[in-house]
C-alpha cells in the first residue's frame, strides 16, 4: 500500500497534488453540476491519467443523507433515518451502535457514497446547543464508546466514517468565527478524550477539523490540534479534512496538517475576500512558503485512505440497500433508547385501554433534528399510527380534530412550513392549547387514558433558547397539561407524557400533575412504532440519560453560553472547565431533575458481589446483576471512579466503564466483569498526565445518583 502510494505521488504534478487536496466545490449548488449521487456533500477531483477517481462524501450522523429522488430517472434512493445520536448513546449498547453503524456504513456503499460525514461527538456542554441531537452525551467516556463502535459497524462495510467536528464545536451561534477558550485540563479529560478513545479504539479513515477557532486558532489550521495531539500523541492515521468552508486560510491549513479542504470553492459561499483555495496554495507552492513535502505528506495521508473506498475498487453499488433490514435494526435501537422517567403505576398499558392523545406531533412526528443530520427516509411512522399499529384503542374523533387543526393552521402565513437555504425545511411549533373544555371533559369520559405529546426541533446553524416554547414549555403546552389532567384526574384516569424531543427541556415544574413521562427522544422513521411497543410493554425500556436534565436553566454550569458580546460572539469561554454535566451537578451539590445515567424499567434489578482485584497496571471488576422483579428487561451499570484528595481538584466521581445486560428473565442473573486501566484514573494536570496517588472508591451504579455497590482500591 505505502509502495503504490509513493508511486501514485512520484507520478503526480504540482498541479494534481493540489487539485487533490481541494474539493471540487458543494455538487449541484450554486453552478457546479450535481454528482452523480445526487445530495452528497463533497467530493473529490479525479485524475483520470493516474486511473483515481472521485470518491464521494455525505452526511450523517442518523443516517445517509442523499437526495431522495433523481429527476432525470424518477428513481428513488431513500435512506433509512435512525435514532438520533443521542438517542442511540442513551441505549448504552455499544453492540446495537454497532449494527446501526454497520447498517448505515451498507447503505453509504450501496449507495455509491466512499466516506460518511459521522459520528458526531461534540459534548453536551450547554442543554441548548442546537446540534446536541447529533451529539451523543455530556460524558466523554459514554461519547467515546457509543461513537467507537458506531464507527466499527461502518468500516466493516469497507467505506469510511469521518469523526467530526474536531474539537470543540459545542454550538452554533457564531460557529465559523468563534475562538473556543478551553484549558488544557478541560481539553484533555473532556473535549478531546471522546475523540481520543475513537481514533484508539476504532481507527477511524478521517477526521473532520471543526470550524471554530480553539484558544486562538482555527482548528482547521491548529497545527497543535492536527498533528502534535490527532497524528503524534494518539497515532492517528487517517487524513483530516476542514468542514464545509472553514478557516481562512488554506496554506495555514495545509501547514498545520489538515489534508483535505472542503467543499472546494469557497468563495462560492463566502465570496468577500475568499480566492480559490486550489490557486493559493499553487502560488505559496511556487513561492517557497509552502514546501512540496508537505503537499506530498498530505496527499499521502489521503491517498491511503482513498485506496481503500469503493469507487478505487471500482465497485458496483447496486442502489438497492436492503431498507427492510435497516428499518429492523433502526427500530431495535430505538427501542433500546427509550428512557422511562417518571411512572406512578401506569405503564405498561393493556392493549384494551381507549386513549385520548392529545398534541400535534402525533401526526406531525419528529424523527429528527435538521440541517446535516437530517435523512430522507422512505417513511415515517407516526405516532398514532404506531399506536394503533401496537393494538391500542385510540380515539379516532380526536385524532380527526388534530387532523383538521394542523392543515388549518399550516396554511396561515405563521405556521406554514418554510425551505431555509440548502432546502432545510423549518416548521414552526403550533399552538396546543385548541380544544374547548366541554372537548377535553367529553373525550376524559369516552376514554380510559390521556396521552399528550410534546415536541421540539432544533437543527444545525442555530442555538436553542433558554425560554418559554423551547427550552421551558410555552404557557399553551402547560394550559393543555393543566387542562387535560385536572378532567382525566377528576375521573380517576391518568395522563401520560411522550417527550418527543431532540435536547434537554424543563421538566421539573410541571412533573407533579401528571403520572409517566416518556423521553421518546427522536427516533428515526420506527419512532411511532417504537413508542407503541413500549406503551403496551412488548418492550421494556432500558434507555438511561447520557445528559442531565436540569431543574432549571438556571441551574447549569455553561452560564456564559453563546459567549462574548452576547449578540454577536466572539469567544466563549469554558469556564466551567473539567465540571461538565453530572461533574458539576455532584461536586457542586446541585440537584437535578434527572440525573446522567438514570431511567426506569418495568421491572427492578438488584446488585450484588462486587469483587475489585487490581493486577499490574488493570482493575478487574466482577459483580451480578438480578432481575427481582416480575418483567423481563436488561438493566445499564455504570462504574464511577472517586478519586481521593489530591494535589489537583477533581469530580465527586467520573464514569469509566459501563455493561448492558442482556435481557434478563424474571429471577435471572448476569455476571458481570469489566476492567479498567489504571491509566483510566489519571488527571491532567500542567502539561500531562499524572495518576495520582491513595484511596480510590470504585462505584457500581443504576444512575449516578443511584450507587449500589461500593468498593476502594488503594495506589500507592
Ligand atoms: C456541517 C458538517 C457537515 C458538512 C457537510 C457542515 O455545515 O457542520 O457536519 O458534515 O456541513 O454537509
Amino acid at each position: 500500500m505505502e509502495e503504490k502510494c509513493e508511486d501514485i505521488i512520484s507520478k503526480m504534478t504540482v498541479e494534481e497534488k493540489v487539485s487533490f487536496l481541494v474539493g471540487i466545490g458543494m455538487p449541484g449548488i450554486f453552478d457546479n453540476p450535481p454528482s452523480k449521487v445526487d445530495g452528497v456533500a463533497g467530493e473529490t477531483h479525479s485524475i483520470d491519467r493516474l486511473k483515481i477517481p472521485s470518491v464521494r462524501l455525505a452526511d450523517g450522523p442518523a443516517g445517509l443523507r442523499i437526495k431522495p429522488k433523481r429527476e432525470e430517472t424518477g428513481e428513488t434512493y431513500y435512506a433509512t433515518a435512525f435514532p438520533i445520536a443521542s438517542m442511540l448513546a442513551s441505549t448504552w449498547n455499544k453492540e446495537v451502535v454497532e449494527r446501526v453503524g454497520m447498517a448505515i456504513g451498507n447503505e453509504t456503499r450501496e449507495y455509491g457514497v466512499d466516506i460518511l460525514l459521522a459520528p458526531a461527538l461534540n459534548i453536551h456542554r450547554n442543554p441548548l446547543c442546537g446540534r446536541n441531537f447529533e451529539y451523543y452525551s455530556e460524558d466523554p467516556v459514554l461519547s467515546g464508546e457509543i461513537a467507537a463502535a458506531f464507527v466499527k459497524g461502518v468500516q466493516s462495510q469497507g467505506v469510511g466514517a469521518c469523526v467530526k467536528h474536531f474539537v470543540a464545536n459545542e454550538q452554533e451561534t457564531g460557529r465559523m468565527q468563534i475562538d473556543t477558550l478551553v484549558s488544557q485540563r478541560a481539553l484533555r479529560e473532556i473535549y478531546l478524550k471522546a475523540f481520543e478513545i475513537v481514533v484508539r479504539k476504532a481507527k477511524p479513515w478521517s477526521v473532520m477539523s471543526a470550524y471554530n477557532k480553539l484558544n486562538g486558532v482555527y482548528c482547521s489550521q491548529n497545527y497543535w490540534l492536527l498533528t502534535e495531539v490527532l497524528r503524534k500523541d494518539w497515532g492517528f492515521e487517517g487524513f483530516v479534512m476542514t468542514d464545509w468552508y472553514a478557516g481562512d486560510n488554506p496554506i495555514e491549513q495545509i501547514k498545520a496538517g489538515n489534508d483535505m479542504i472542503m467543499p472546494g470553492k469557497a468563495y462560492q459561499a463566502i465570496p468577500f475576500g475568499r480566492k480559490d483555495e486550489v490557486e493559493e496554495i499553487l502560488k505559496a507552492v511556487a513561492s517557497g512558503e509552502l514546501k512540496e513535502q508537505l503537499l506530498d505528506q498530505a496527499v499521502k495521508n489521503i491517498l491511503r485512505v482513498l485506496i481503500k473506498t469503493p469507487s478505487f475498487k471500482n465497485y458496483a453499488y447496486s442502489n438497492k440497500p436492503n431498507l427492510t433490514e435497516n428499518a429492523k435494526i433502526s427500530y431495535e435501537a430505538g427501542c433500546e433508547g427509550v428512557i422511562l422517567l417518571k411512572n406512578d403505576m401506569v405503564l405498561p398499558i393493556s392493549l384494551d385501554t381507549k386513549l385520548a392523545v392529545f398534541g400535534t406531533s402525533q401526526l406531525e412526528t419528529i424523527k429528527g433534528g435538521t440541517g446535516s443530520g437530517d435523512t430522507n427516509p422512505r417513511y415515517v411512522i407516526n405516532i398514532i399510527d404506531g399506536l394503533k399499529e401496537a393494538g391500542l384503542r385510540i380515539d379516532e374523533k380526536l385524532r380527526v380534530i388534530y387532523e383538521n387543526y394542523i392543515e388549518k393552521m399550516r396554511q396561515t402565513e405563521e405556521y406554514k412550513i418554510q425551505q431555509l437555504p440548502w432546502g432545510w425545511p423549518l416548521i414552526p411549533l403550533l399552538p396546543q392549547d385548541f380544544l374547548s373544555d366541554e372537548d377535553i371533559e367529553r373525550f376524559a369520559s369516552s376514554n380510559d387514558m390521556a396521552l399528550l405529546v410534546i415536541s421540539r426541533t432544533s437543527g444545525e446553524g442555530y442555538d436553542r433558547k433558554p425560554e418559554k416554547g423551547d427550552f421551558y414549555l410555552s404557557d399553551d403546552e402547560i394550559n393543555l397539561i393543566n387542562r387535560v389532567s385536572s378532567r382525566f384526574h377528576s375521573q380517576g384516569k391518568k395522563v401520560i407524557v411522550v417527550l418527543n424531543i431532540g435536547g434537554v427541556i424543563e421538566i421539573a415544574s410541571w412533573r407533579d400533575k401528571i403520572d409517566a413521562i416518556v423521553l421518546l427522544w427522536q427516533a428515526g422513521q420506527e419512532t411511532g412504532k417504537i413508542l407503541g411497543d413500549i406503551l403496551v410493554g412488548k418492550v421494556n425500556p432500558s434507555g438511561k440519560l447520557p445528559t442531565t436534565f436540569p431543574k432549571d436553566y438556571n441551574d447549569i454550569p455553561s452560564k456564559n453560553f453563546p459567549g462574548e458580546p452576547v449578540n454577536d460572539p466572539l469567544t466563549i469561554s469554558y469556564d466551567e472547565d473539567i465540571y461538565v454535566g453530572y461533574r458539576y451537578y455532584d461536586t457542586f451539590r446541585v440537584e437535578p431533575a434527572y440525573e446522567f445515567g438514570y431511567g426506569l424499567s418495568y421491572t427492578t434489578f438488584r446488585y450484588d458481589n462486587l469483587n475489585v482485584s487490581s493486577l499490574n497496571n488493570s482493575i478487574k471488576i466482577s459483580f451480578e446483576i438480578k432481575n427481582v422483579g416480575s418483567f423481563a428487561g436488561k438493566e445499564v451499570a455504570q462504574v464511577y471512579i472517586k478519586a481521593p484528595l489530591g494535589k489537583i481538584g477533581k469530580p465527586l466521581q467520573e464514569l469509566k466503564t459501563f455493561h448492558k445486560t442482556k435481557l434478563l428473565k424474571p429471577g435471572e442473573v448476569e455476571k458481570i466483569e469489566v476492567r479498567l486501566d489504571l491509566s483510566d484514573l489519571r488527571s491532567f494536570s500542567g502539561s500531562d498526565w499524572i495518576l495520582e496517588k491513595g484511596e480510590y472508591e470504585l462505584r457500581v451504579g443504576s444512575s449516578s445518583r443511584d450507587i449500589r455497590l461500593r468498593s476502594r482500591i488503594l495506589l500507592n
